[in-house]
């Protein structure tokens, strides 16, 4: 297989992490025979010291070109937010690809590595009744892309749906849950909001062609609490742009570590896939970030852009045999002594060689 990867680094640990889902990229190729072409695209603060723009033409050209977009992190360090810039990069950047590339849906696999289960802030009663789901959340609609004022003494964020928005949102969650335990919770706030009541119209709609599906509606306040109280009861989580961006960062303490969640955002014709950590400006350049949220979201890219389910699959056994063998960055280190950013990319990069050149 021949294909274009577009890689943008973005700002902080981005480029570190980068590199080692390159890395392991480039060894997958070599064990199957495929041709990963890579090309690098500025983003965010990295664009805007060349381009005075934090996203550029020349990465937007670079991404339609591609076959999938690969993303490190954007942004710049909090108490610097107020320079040109870094001023706005994040929403100018990531929320302008979901918008260009039409990317509708995000979506975060909650999942917390039974070999980790020490990490994980929640009591082990919990955590060994076992927590896999995954949080569906429409990206290009709701308060995020609404209108936005400011009227000096008041201003307005206007939280609006269209029912095919909805739609797109809501079957991928059950074409995801028909793969998975067969169940979706539809998070919202039907008990105050028309675009919450919207949802649930568009659900019960939807719900008739998936007769096999078991659907409940969950309130975001409720959902909150049960994604720390009860995390076992969810399989597949659909939900809004601003619920979907509170709840996953509240699921994403689960596993202990932002370091080891990848996610993906889909649209018709394009998909991008990133780490859901941030560029951590207070740790980059020191070689100490975990690159496994990277790694696995290049393995998301193998599976879901590149349908190379057995490749994806190898890397992700790879992540799992070196965190078990003890080979842990600082973030997930407990008793072990931790090793670096580069160290962990090329110990995952000798399993996959491993295992599959005796
Ligand atoms: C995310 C981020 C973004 C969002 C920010 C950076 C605009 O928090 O991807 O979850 O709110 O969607
Ligand atoms: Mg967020």
């Amino acid at each position: 297989m021949n294909k274009s990867i577009a890689l943008l680094p973005g700002d902080g640990v981005g480029p570190e992490v980068m590199a080692e889902a390159v890395k392991v990229l480039e060894k997958i190729g070599q064990q199957f025979g495929h041709k990963f072409n890579f090309e690098t695209g500025l983003l965010a603060g990295a664009a805007w010291e060349k381009y005075y723009n934090h996203l550029p033409e020349e990465t937007i050209a670079l991404c339609k070109k591609a076959d999938a977009m690969l993303l490190g992190a954007v942004g710049g360090p909090v108490s610097a937010q107020n320079e040109p810039k870094w001023k706005d990069a994040e929403k100018n950047s990531i929320l302008g690809l979901r918008k260009i590339f039409q990317l509708n849906v995000n979506l975060r696999p909650v999942l917390v590595n039974p070999l980790l289960a020490d990490l994980s802030p929640l009591k082990k009663s919990i955590v060994e009744q076992g927590i896999d789901f995954i949080i569906v959340r429409e990206l290009i609609g709701d308060v995020y892309f609404g209108e936005h004022k400011n009227e000096g003494d008041s201003a307005y964020d206007v939280m609006s749906y269209s029912k095919e928005q909805i739609e797109i949102a809501i079957r991928y969650a059950f074409e995801a849950a028909q793969l998975r335990r067969k169940k979706v919770t539809v998070v919202d706030k039907a008990n105050v909001l028309e675009t919450s009541r919207l949802w649930r119209r568009v659900a019960e709609e939807v719900k008739k062609d998936f007769p096999e599906i078991t659907m409940e509606y969950m309130f975001v306040d409720n959902a909150a609490q049960q994604i720390i109280k009860n995390p076992s009861q969810f399989d597949v989580i659909a939900t809004g742009n601003l619920f979907g961006d509170i709840l996953s960062d509240a699921a994403a303490v689960l596993p202990g570590s932002l370091g080891l969640m990848p996610s993906a955002s889909f649209g018709k014709e394009y998909a991008l896939y990133e780490p859901i950590h941030g560029s951590a400006p207070d740790i980059a350049g020191q070689n100490v970030v975990n690159p496994i949220a990277t790694i696995l979201s290049a393995a998301m890219l193998l599976r879901f852009s590149f349908k190379l389910e057995k490749e994806a699959q190898v890397i992700e056994a790879a992540v799992n045999q070196t965190i078990q063998a003890g080979i842990r960055t600082k973030d997930i280190a407990e008793e072990h002594k931790p090793i670096g950013t580069q160290e962990m990319g090329e110990a995952i990069v000798a399993r996959i060689e491993k295992n599959f050149c005796p």
